[in-house]
């Protein structure tokens, strides 16, 4: 028997109503249009507005999405992996959340948590225990409700982050299309740069953390850009060549929605065009660990069965990382 590979056999996204245009940023803090998408590339991002709904509301969505399309029966899932940085409480998991409210009442699951990079770890995960035989219908959802701790009163972060949720189905195969190569790294010193001050064992709640803005996400996007440039070029490329596949025989990077200048200079390092990249920051933003399957998402139509894809990300930790990924099938309407 050839050997098994987990490859991906639907696609499901949500992501909420609401458009927080530059022009309403603008009205927050001191930013405009035009910096916005110089610096960034971002026009508009969407935000889930309702109270009382956490990224659980989104990522079952895009979970009750996948298991249409895919014809799928929520008890026919093994296990559902959820890499999320805005999870709904501590504990329990998102992930145990989804679950129950998509039905998938005969599994496991849990949250992963790798920053921006929580989608491709995930991914891997995913396919060891596909691999492995013992498992058939695995779900990675990443489900973001970034706008949770986005402080709107700093100009420098809340341009770049959204809200939204992209799930895949992952089953075996022995045919020669799958999850075929990966490279994943982490540099866990480079936490002093981006990371959340507060609300964790380091640094309970408090008044003083409320207070001081500890909550939000802290980064320093120099230290973060000058990095994610160099670590998601660089696997990115390292997957190519060990893979031998020319720019040519690429058909679609994709990569993590972070900041257009990022993806734009990590096509360059491996020679491929605009066209074969899969861009829609300007509509999303960073939506952190479902960037990767809300692209999939919106681009599973033009995919083809055999397409070479290479999937990028850099993020929080530092966590980065490429997954080689041969397409397996043709349409939107899973296998
Ligand atoms: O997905 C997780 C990983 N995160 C990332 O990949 C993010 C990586 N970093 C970045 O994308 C960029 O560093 C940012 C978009 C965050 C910032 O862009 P930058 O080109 O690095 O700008 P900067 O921080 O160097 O700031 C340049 C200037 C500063 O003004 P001065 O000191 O030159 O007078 C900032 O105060 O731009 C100013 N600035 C703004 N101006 C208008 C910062 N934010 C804004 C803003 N509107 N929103």
């Amino acid at each position: 028997m050839s050997k098994l590979r987990a490859t991906i056999t639907g696609v499901g996204g949500y992501v909420p109503q609401y458009r927080l245009t530059n022009d309403e940023l603008s009205r927050l803090v001191e930013t405009n249009d035009e910096w916005i998408m110089t610096r960034i590339g971002i026009k508009e991002r969407r935000i889930l507005k309702e109270k009382g709904k956490g990224s659980s509301e989104l990522g079952v969505k895009a979970v009750n999405e996948l298991l249409e399309k895919t014809g799928t029966d929520p008890g026919e899932v093994d296990l559902l992996i959820c890499p999320t940085v805005t999870p709904d409480m501590q504990f329990p998991a998102t992930a145990n959340v989804i679950s129950d409210k998509a039905g998938i009442t005969n599994a496991f699951s849990f949250d992963l948590n790798a920053g921006c990079s929580g989608f491709l770890y995930a991914m891997s995960t995913a396919a060891r225990f596909v691999e492995s035989g013992a498992y058939q219908k695995v779900v990675v959802v990443g489900a973001e409700k970034m706008s949770s701790i986005v402080d709107y009163q700093d100009r420098a972060t809340c341009p770049i982050f959204g809200d939204g949720a992209g799930a895949i189905l992952m089953e075996p195969t022995e045919q020669d299309h799958g999850l075929k190569d990966e490279i994943l790294q982490v540099d866990g010193s480079g936490r002093k740069h981006l990371h959340q001050k507060a609300g964790g064992s380091l640094k309970p709640a408090s008044h003083e953390t409320v207070d001081a803005r500890e909550h939000f996400i802290y980064q320093e996007g120099q230290q973060v850009f000058k990095a994610a440039v160099a670590k998601m070029a660089d696997v990115s490329v390292e997957i190519m060549n060990r893979n031998q596949i020319a720019p040519n025989e690429l058909n679609w990077l994709v990569p993590h929605q972070a900041n257009m200048r990022i993806i734009e200079a990590t096509a360059r390092r491996m020679g491929i065009k605009r066209e074969q990249v899969m861009i829609n920051i300007q509509r999303y933003g960073n939506t952190t660990a479902a960037t990767l399957p809300l692209c999939l998402w919106e681009w599973e139509e033009k995919l083809n069965k055999g397409d070479n894809l290479i999937f990028a990300t850099f993020g929080a930790g530092f966590t980065w990382g490429a997954i080689y990924v041969k397409w397996g099938y043709q349409g939107s309407n899973g296998k």
